[in-house]
């Protein structure tokens, strides 16, 4: 994929299908030139531009790819530091490019401090995927502390208004979109909690009037899994500038001397319409993102006992519970909360990692014998982030909790989080989990985190404010050790439901648990959202039992779990032989289709809140097979009668399909230009439709 350098250093990276320009002017500032179609290159330049006025210098109106903080720079900033003897201006000079294959590296220096920022572009294969992240370093030896130190800045090509897309979710209600037009002023999307949250997601998508198949969407997503900050503004001027990174909120960095940093990486794109973006996101974060060991195997059907025992966990009913799950075509069983130290509820037992020998007299070695005769690999959940009072870890190290003397640290779900920025917490952390997984045979790790963080004092940092990301680090860190010991154990990262979906997470963690709301009529909204700009085969989804607040049968619980990577959450001790032989049936076909739907390409051809119907198709890579999902929870006034088109064939290739009691042969071009006839009622209308080339 080529980096092409001009004279005059303009830089264009070339990728698939976009070009992305900026360079350095004569000044010797970094200038955004063109994010967009592909042009003539020798036609790239910088354009000239003068002081408006005394009150507006010409640096307001730049385009720039990383603002520093200083000079008559009025507007946001992505890098603000405060150097040894309090200057808190920056003033760069360039000091030239390096080029090492994929990677470009444009290198900055302070002219008078020694502090040296380089601005990174990686371009991907065959792909409109651009990773870009910034490093700075003090080549000096006082101490230099960077009070807000963003990745990346965008700048939108339109003077028009941008619509921007985000996420505005809670527990249980994760990735519910919102969209606002920034007419003029700021827009903000953030977390503040410590982790990327069940709220606000790590991204822009920003579009003018966009739909699913049409219309060009800028978008960035921040593989971090910490605070972070997406701030969009819109100035007199027009120009849309969004910078995005770690949140400046409570946030510094000290960067002592010789020390260097490379803040977290973010991945942007351009697409054509939300479809698009998605399909791209979707096939980089497995081709490029998520960790190799998993990234093209795919995801086994678990079985999950949380939601039929919750804490109540034992060697016999687990056993039980794998027996059914083993018969019906279940993989890999997990057991959740409830089987260390002394966890009857969640008021207790957090930290201690050890097993409960009331409810596993024989250890843990007994109940994974059991599973791992049943056919199936054997999975644990634990928090490893969090301690309860009541626990002897923290009767034993009260001191390991954020905590400030002078402070009575709020409980949430009784617990408190560790400090995870003390190496001997670190230690402790890696060390039981290395022990748990050297000693017996575990195959997937469910890590959970259930709060957000707060009186977070952490005395032991030189600089205290760094704990919000030395404490992201840990976690990735820890991961990645425990990985590289035990290459054959799947990590999930779970915070509360969805509360650690990011791209930084999925960066280190195999997949994601979506969210605690398993009903499967909120799962069409939450499952869309979460497809907006995260891999479908990292979004673990689960049929569970009813009784959430909503009807749904068994049948309509499969197709909406079966869009992502299935699990099975329900008390299955209490189902009848006709509800198993509908999971039995169901995980069958799941396998079946599972390599469509982890690996495929999905269109989303009908929302379930604008059309009343949801209508969801996989598309595998050489347009062989597809998957489609139609759902729809009771339309109204007896008008859906429609054809459904198709997306994503090849429309000189035959299909063959069964839709209801009909066989169905057509060309790919008349299945997405006219479709097939539908009649969609029924408050559970469900149906799966498996499409094949006609051999
Ligand atoms: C929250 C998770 O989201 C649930 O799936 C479950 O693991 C519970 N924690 C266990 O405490």
């Amino acid at each position: 994929m080529p980096v092409i350098i001009k004279e005059n250093n303009v830089f264009v990276l070339e990728t698939k299908n976009t070009h992305y320009v900026f360079g350095i002017d004569c000044l010797g500032y970094n200038r955004h030139i063109h994010w967009g179609k592909k042009c003539d290159t020798n036609d790239y330049c910088m354009q000239r531009i003068g002081d408006e006025n005394s009150n507006h210098s010409m640096l307001d109106e730049y385009k720039q790819e990383y603002t520093v903080f200083g000079s008559t720079m009025f507007r946001e900033c992505d890098l603000k530091v405060e150097f040894s003897d309090r200057c808190r201006e920056i003033r760069l000079e360039y000091r030239g490019y390096e080029q090492d294959g994929d990677i470009l590296k444009l290198n900055f220096a302070d002219v008078y401090y020694p502090l040296e920022v380089t601005l990174n572009y990686q371009v991907f294969d065959n792909t409109d995927i651009i990773a870009r992240w910034v490093t700075i370093k003090n080549t000096g030896s006082e101490t230099i502390i960077a009070e807000r130190l963003f990745s990346a800045e965008f700048s939108l090509p339109s003077v028009k208004p941008y619509t921007f897309t985000n996420t505005n979710g809670a527990w249980g209600a994760e990735f519910l979109e919102t969209s606002n037009l920034l007419d003029g002023g700021n827009l903000i999307f953030e977390s503040r909690r410590g982790g990327s949250s069940h709220n606000n997601s790590p991204y822009f998508i920003a579009h003018q009037n966009a739909n699913e198949k049409s219309g060009a969407v800028y978008f960035a997503s921040l593989a971090y899994s910490g605070n972070f900050k997406v701030a969009a503004s819109r100035d007199l001027y027009g120009i849309t500038r969004v910078s995005i990174g770690m949140n400046d909120f409570d946030f510094e960095y000290s960067l002592k001397g010789g020390e260097s940093f490379d803040a977290p990486k973010v991945y942007c794109g351009l697409a054509e319409g939300f479809g698009d973006m998605s399909r791209q996101m979707n096939r980089f974060a497995v081709d490029h993102l998520l960790p190799k060991q998993f990234a093209h195997k795919p995801l086994p059907v678990l079985f999950n006992a949380w939601e039929a025992v919750d804490f109540r966990v034992n060697c016999e009913n687990q056993t039980e519970l794998a027996k059914i799950a083993s018969d019906i075509g279940v993989e890999l069983f997990v057991m959740d909360d409830g089987w260390f130290g002394n966890r009857k509820n969640d008021w207790a037992g957090l930290g201690d990692w050890y097993v409960n020998k009331e409810k596993f007299p024989n250890g843990l070695g007994e109940l994974i014998k059991n599973v791992n005769d049943l056919g199936m690999d054997f999975g644990i959940w634990l928090e490893p982030e969090m301690v309860n009072a009541d626990s002897d870890l923290f009767r034993a190290h009260p001191d390991w909790a954020y905590h400030y003397d002078t402070r009575k640290a709020s409980e949430l779900r009784h617990q408190l989080v560790l400090n995870m920025t003390k190496p001997e917490v670190q230690e402790y952390i890696f060390t039981v989990m290395d022990e748990l997984l050297t000693e017996n045979n575990i195959k997937y790790i469910k890590w959970d985190m259930n709060r957000p963080y707060s009186e977070t004092g952490a005395e032991n940092l030189e600089n205290p404010k760094m704990l919000w990301y030395l404490h992201i680090k840990a976690v990735y860190d820890i991961v990645d050790k425990l990985k590289e010991k035990h290459p054959d154990v799947a990590f999930e990262a779970c915070a509360s439901g969805g509360g650690r979906a990011d791209l930084g997470a999925m960066s280190h963690f195999d997949q994601v648990w979506t969210s605690d709301n398993t009903d499967a009529i909120d799962r069409m909204v939450i499952q869309k959202g979460y497809s907006r700009l995260r891999p479908i085969k990292a979004m673990r989804a689960w049929v569970t039992d009813p009784g959430w607040y909503k009807f749904s049968s068994l049948q309509f619980r499969f197709n909406i779990a079966m869009q992502g990577s299935l699990g099975i959450g329900g008390n299955l001790s209490k189902y009848s032989a006709e509800e198993l032989e509908i999971c039995k049936q169901n995980i069958a076909l799941y396998k079946e289709i599972r390599d469509i739907v982890q690996f495929g390409d999905l269109y989303r051809l009908l929302d379930i809140d604008e059309d009343e119907v949801l209508m969801n198709q996989y598309v595998n890579s050489d347009k062989t097979k597809s998957v489609v999902f139609i759902a729809a929870n009771g339309t109204r006034f007896f008008k859906k009668r429609i054809p459904l088109r198709f997306d994503g064939l090849d429309p000189d290739k035959r299909y063959t399909f069964k839709f209801f009691n009909d066989e169905i042969e057509k060309s790919g071009s008349y299945l997405m230009e006219v479709g097939i006839p539908a009649h969609i009622r029924g408050r559970d209308y469900n149906t799966i439709i498996v499409i094949e080339e006609k051999k």
